[in-house]
């Protein structure tokens, strides 16, 4: 149920808001719905984008979106609307109706990619008054979100965003706070007025719908939800902050997801229910997962070798996670994700700091002239040495 004594305290948000919050504490259990946010054309990564969700990239062999609703569940919230563009076949064959992962999940279509208010709004009816979570389906919070809902809960602010200290600012929303009361956000700037950039979960009220329908398009053509809660802050509403401590990527570049993949396979419990032989040697933290092989090969963890993977007389170093069905045979590999069905086979000298697709092939080739052969999508990127 939600409180309802509001407008004094949305109007004079210091007086009424303590005020508020006191009543409203322990009282009112609010229902709370989340929002995935699954669209997105994912342009950093192309290639894997052009046919892939990019929210559907395996860090430490599950879906980064797997992650996110976890997150969720975690914090109680079990009835999530997805929002999903163009994409949306892929990303519902992989969740379905939510109840493997323990939610209810509701799919709404946004037609285009027109921003993240936009998609609030393309939620509205799905949202109608419950207030909710929002997550964007690429960002990965180590330390969940179960403590901030609760806080939210409580103090029932119209919005309660998330920040953290990074090092490239201008690629984020950024927020300016005098003390700890955000005055000012403002989208990707060039001059950033702080490191503290707006992590990819907000919580919002519904005046959020409201807000999102009295900006204008950004520069980049999207109705940003950045404006839409510096919106709420023009207008005398309750928007509080919190600055997240542990790690947080939002996972839109390779070099990001590469490091949500070393952090995650970091705190992994090793086990292995596949079969290793004798020939083999497993190191530190490693999963092995059902049905794989490691044959005469090295494996230093942290890593994952997928089911049905197989390993056949190769060495996979740390922060290496090999998905589903892949053969890796006479190589080496390290500080990679290999997604699904692939083979790599006789490649000399290491693969490093990787992404490699579905069904991909690396093999050397026994055709003279000796040359190099490639078959490769737009936007791939290869170094060779
Ligand atoms: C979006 C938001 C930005 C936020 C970021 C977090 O950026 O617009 O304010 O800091 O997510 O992941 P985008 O991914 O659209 O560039």
């Amino acid at each position: 149920m939600l409180c309802s004594k509001r407008s004094r305290a949305r109007r004079y948000p210091n007086e009424g808001f303590r005020h508020s919050a006191h009543l409203c504490y322990n009282h009112f259990i609010m229902e709370i719905k989340g929002l995935i946010l699954s669209g997105g054309e994912g342009t950093r990564l192309r290639p894997i984008t052009h046919t892939s969700a990019k929210q559907l990239v395996p860090v430490a062999n599950r879906p980064i979106l797997f992650y996110g609703i976890d997150a969720l569940k975690e914090a109680g919230i079990e009835d999530i609307g997805i929002i999903v563009g163009s994409t949306e076949e892929e990303i519902r064959q992989a969740v379905g109706d939510g109840s493997s992962l323990g939610v209810r999940v509701t799919y709404i279509r946004q037609e285009a990619p027109l921003g993240l208010a936009h998609a609030v709004l393309t939620a509205e009816e799905y949202l109608g008054e419950t207030p909710f979570v929002m997550y964007l389906g690429d960002n990965l919070i180590k330390e969940g979100i179960a403590e901030l809902v609760k806080r939210f809960k409580e103090a029932q602010p119209d919005a309660l965003i998330l920040l953290a200290h990074v090092l490239e600012p201008q690629r984020f929303g950024v927020a300016r706070l005098e003390g700890d009361r955000v005055v000012e956000l403002i989208e990707k700037p060039k001059i950033p007025p702080s490191d503290l950039a707006l992590v990819g979960v907000y919580m919002f009220k519904n005046v959020i719908f409201q807000a999102a329908k009295s900006i204008k398009p950004s520069w980049r053509n999207e109705l940003e939800i950045t404006d839409a809660i510096q919106y709420l802050i023009e207008n005398g509403y309750q928007v509080e902050s919190h600055i997240i401590n542990g790690w947080w990527k939002d996972t839109g570049r390779l070099e990001d997801l590469l490091e949500a993949n070393r952090m995650v396979l970091e705190g992994i419990e090793p086990r292995c229910s596949g079969h290793v032989d004798g020939e083999s040697q497993v190191f530190g933290r490693v999963v092995i997962e059902e049905g794989a092989e490691v044959i005469n090969s090295v494996i230093r963890g942290p890593a994952i070798i997928g089911k049905q993977a197989r390993i056949v007389n190769s060495f996979i170093g740390p922060f290496t996670s090999i998905y589903y069905e892949v053969l890796v045979e006479n190589s080496e590999i390290e500080h990679s994700i290999v997604m699904e069905k692939s083979r790599i086979s006789h490649i000399r000298g290491r693969i490093e700091d990787s992404l490699i697709g579905k069904n991909v092939e690396i093999d050397r080739s026994p055709m003279r002239p000796k040359a190099l052969r490639l078959m490769l999508g737009d936007n791939s990127k290869i170094g060779l040495i």
